[in-house]
């Protein structure tokens, strides 16, 4: 998609005020503000209707950018390197005279920082003298945003801009890894920790459900497409609507395929969406089938299971 450099002025325009802005990147849309004011990331708390312990991400153009405000070591220059601009989050330490605003951070020493490579939204964090602290762009526990169109459903005219880039190519939050101590993961997500673990030379450990909750996506009632939705299921119901991996030969009325072929990347982009739609649809109830657990799949199993515990 093209650079639409009127709609990148309007976008700067709205966020210099301290307003909110939706931002397309490579995972899911993002609900951005400006990460060095108080009265914008108050605003994207109460339009996500997030809770107030639960930090945002900031989101940078570079390192230059990112060092105002953090301290970066080996580890992370490894990573950055190979996947950066994409799909990981890191957590780094704050630097004392950092100017990221405590209500992005519920006053934590600690930050979660990513480098998006979606262009539209690199384009504009390049023009402005400001990180963007960026949610996924939802009502807090619903399903991430994933086009310009799940923006309007969730929020309606409540976002003052909405920037358009097209639909999420990854489709999936970003994989997060705290780099406070040693490698941890903290969320499973866009980029498989098995290539993570090759780069770093080591097993790395996860951190999925801490007693502490924090991270929301670690919370229970995370990724809610508001119906209530069985796993592992060979033989649904009439009446349930039946996710399967790849197009079954026979499409009877409440199936619903992520990917013809099986592939596991394009079923994580189509994940979310399959989700709304069926939320929009005739179907009360989600049946689905067992989803291969590796690459991609661990994510969209970790999303599911946590899906699952709707109505619990
Ligand atoms: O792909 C993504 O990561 C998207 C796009 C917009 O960048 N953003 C996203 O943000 O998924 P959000 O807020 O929906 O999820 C960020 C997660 C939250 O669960 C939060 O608890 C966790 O990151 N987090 C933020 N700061 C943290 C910190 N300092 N330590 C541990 N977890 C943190
Ligand atoms: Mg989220």
């Amino acid at each position: 998609m093209k650079i639409n450099l009127s709609n990148i002025k309007k976008a700067k325009k709205v966020l210099d005020r301290n307003d909110c802005v939706a931002i397309p990147t490579e995972t899911v849309y993002g609900l951005a503000a400006n990460a060095y004011s108080n009265s914008a990331i108050k605003k994207i708390y109460h339009l996500k209707k997030r809770p107030k312990y639960n930090p945002l991400i900031v989101h940078y153009y570079s390192i230059e950018d990112l060092e105002k405000d953090c301290i970066i070591n080996d580890v992370f220059l490894k990573l950055y390197k190979k996947f950066s601009p994409g799909p990981i989050t890191y957590i780094l330490k704050l630097k004392k005279n950092s100017r990221i605003s405590r209500l992005v951070t519920n006053n934590s020493t600690t930050l979660a920082v990513r480098f998006p490579k979606h262009k539209i939204t690199k384009y504009l964090l390049k023009v402005l003298n400001y990180p963007l602290a960026a949610p996924s762009a939802n009502i807090s526990g619903k399903i991430s945003a994933v086009s310009s169109k799940d923006i309007l459903e969730d929020f309606g005219k409540k976002v003052k801009f909405i920037l358009e880039g097209g639909k999420s190519s990854i489709g999936l939050e970003s994989t997060i890894i705290s780099l406070i101590k040693k490698p941890k993961i903290l969320r499973l997500g866009g980029l498989d920790t098995s290539i993570i673990n090759k780069v770093l030379n080591q097993n790395l450990k996860f951190n999925l459900s801490p007693s502490k909750v924090s991270t929301s996506g670690q919370m229970r009632l995370h990724y809610s497409p508001g119906l209530p939705l069985r796993l592992n299921i060979k033989k649904p119901y009439k009446d349930e609507a039946y996710i399967v991996l790849k197009k079954p030969k026979i499409l009877k009325e409440n199936f619903f395929y992520l990917s013809k072929s099986g592939n596991l990347k394009i079923a994580a982009k189509n994940l979310y969406s399959l989700l709304r739609k069926i939320k929009k649809s005739k179907f009360k109830l989600i049946a689905v089938d067992k989803i291969k657990n590796q690459g991609l799949g661990k994510t969209i199993n970790d999303r599911l299971i946590r899906a699952s515990k709707f109505n619990r």
